[in-house]
């Protein structure tokens, strides 16, 4: 089964279709083995997992390289790490996979593999791409612990047993070249909960992801996609690891809920609309004179001012235990955005919300890195391979 699985879904069209993903059994109505069965097709022109519809499971891991790793060494463990996303992602086993059965349900499994300015800078040639760091934004509170690393690995699935075990053959493989510092995992709507295509709710229970770009926009390629040299089709992802008081959240009545955001809690639509895709009209008043939507919501702060202002976000809720907290939890959003160019796209509105957001009073960003994101490699090849020749 794994194998017809792989056949019929690696060609090009996996990767950028709408759903992203191909069903390859005909299983029967009910039960949803198929939902394991769907692949993303992790070779083609860009990586998957950009483009890619958000699968329900996150593990993001940030990964340090041993000092001792130069450009050769960090092709080979490309090679390497390349060969188990590609096979994972069909349903096929990595080589010298001690579990190989759990490999057999892929479920949209996608890997998409990013590297911090240090990596960019001392490794890569070839390629025009530039990379700084993030800028320090007023309202960070960042912690080493959730800092820039050299790479960046996006594992996404909708089965969250063959995320795990994809994570741990990609660690297995890392090992003799880099050290894990951080790890985050992250969620969304299981499978099924909601009709596809459903905008999903965050943790602090708004509908998020209206306004982004999607792949049939004209603007998509020019906004997501890097034209750098070397680096055509590529991107870069933007991390921001941001918590959320959960505990004065819960203080905070409906109202004022839907004015720090400007959009309705039920719909999702804008507070000037009915429907969640209505246009928010930011000029709208009420009888008062008032505007309707807050200029200091998150929604008139965030919207973009310029055509280059606009970046693809794809963020996943985090809650881990944490008992020292009155809520007996540490929740938040794993932000996730790609762009062609972070400082023209993605600096200016996270400047503007650090200036002013109502959302700001329950959230606090304590992590934040960027990575240039390669294009996707051809089959049979390695991400970066070009990069690192
Ligand atoms: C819109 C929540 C952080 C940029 C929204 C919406 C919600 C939301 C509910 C409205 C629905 C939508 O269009 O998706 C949150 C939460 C955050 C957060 C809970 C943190 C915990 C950020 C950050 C940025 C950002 C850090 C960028 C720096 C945007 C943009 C929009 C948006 C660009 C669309 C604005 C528009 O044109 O209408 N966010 N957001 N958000 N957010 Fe956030």
């Amino acid at each position: 089964v794994a194998a017809s699985a792989a056949t019929g879904a690696t060609g090009p069209a996996a990767s950028t279709t709408a759903t992203g993903a191909t069903t390859t059994d005909g299983s029967a109505a009910g039960s949803r083995p198929e939902v394991g069965m769907r692949t993303v097709a992790f070779h083609g022109a860009h990586q998957a997992g950009v483009a890619t519809p958000p699968q329900a499971y996150l593990t993001l891991l940030g990964l340090d390289l041993h000092d001792v790793v130069d450009r050769e060494a960090l092709g080979r463990m490309m090679r390497l790490l390349s060969d188990d996303a590609s096979r994972l992602s069909r349903g096929v086993a990595a080589l010298a996979d001690n579990e190989p059965e759990l490999a057999e349900r892929p479920a949209s499994l996608s890997v998409t593999f990013g590297f911090g300015p240090r990596v960019v800078r001392e490794h890569f040639s070839g390629t025009s791409m530039t990379l700084e760091e993030l800028p320090a934004f007023s309202t960070d509170r960042l912690e080493d612990a959730w800092g820039q690393t050299d790479v960046a690995v996006q594992i996404c699935c909708d089965d969250p047993l063959t995320l795990a075990h994809c994570r741990r053959m990609l660690l297995k493989d890392s090992r003799a070249f880099a050290d894990v510092r951080w790890m985050q995992e992250g969620y969304r709507r299981a499978v099924g909960t909601e009709a596809e295509g459903t905008t999903v709710r965050n943790v602090m229970g708004q509908v998020d992801g209206t306004v982004n770009p999607a792949e049939t926009d004209d603007d998509f390629s020019r906004l997501i996609w890097s034209e750098e040299s070397g680096f055509e089709g590529g991107s870069v992802m933007i991390v921001r690891r941001i918590r959320a008081r959960m505990e004065s959240w819960d203080k905070v009545d409906r109202a004022g809920r839907e004015n720090t955001v400007g959009r309705r809690l039920d719909t999702g639509a804008p507070l000037t609309g009915t429907k969640e895709h209505d246009t928010a009209d930011f000029s709208a008043t009420d009888e008062l004179g008032f505007k309707v939507i807050d200029p200091a919501s998150h929604i008139a702060r965030a919207t973009a001012r310029t055509p280059e202002e606009k970046f693809l976000r794809r963020p996943y809720n985090y809650t881990v235990p944490d008992v020292s907290r009155p809520s007996g939890e540490d929740a938040g959003l794993v932000f996730i955005a790609y762009a062609a160019d972070p400082v023209k796209q993605f600096v200016p509105v996270q400047q503007r919300l650090a200036e002013l957001d109502r959302l700001n009073e329950w959230i606090t960003t304590i992590g934040s890195a960027v990575y240039a994101v390669p294009p996707g490699a051809a089959d049979g090849e390695a991400v970066a391979q070009h990069l690192l020749a």
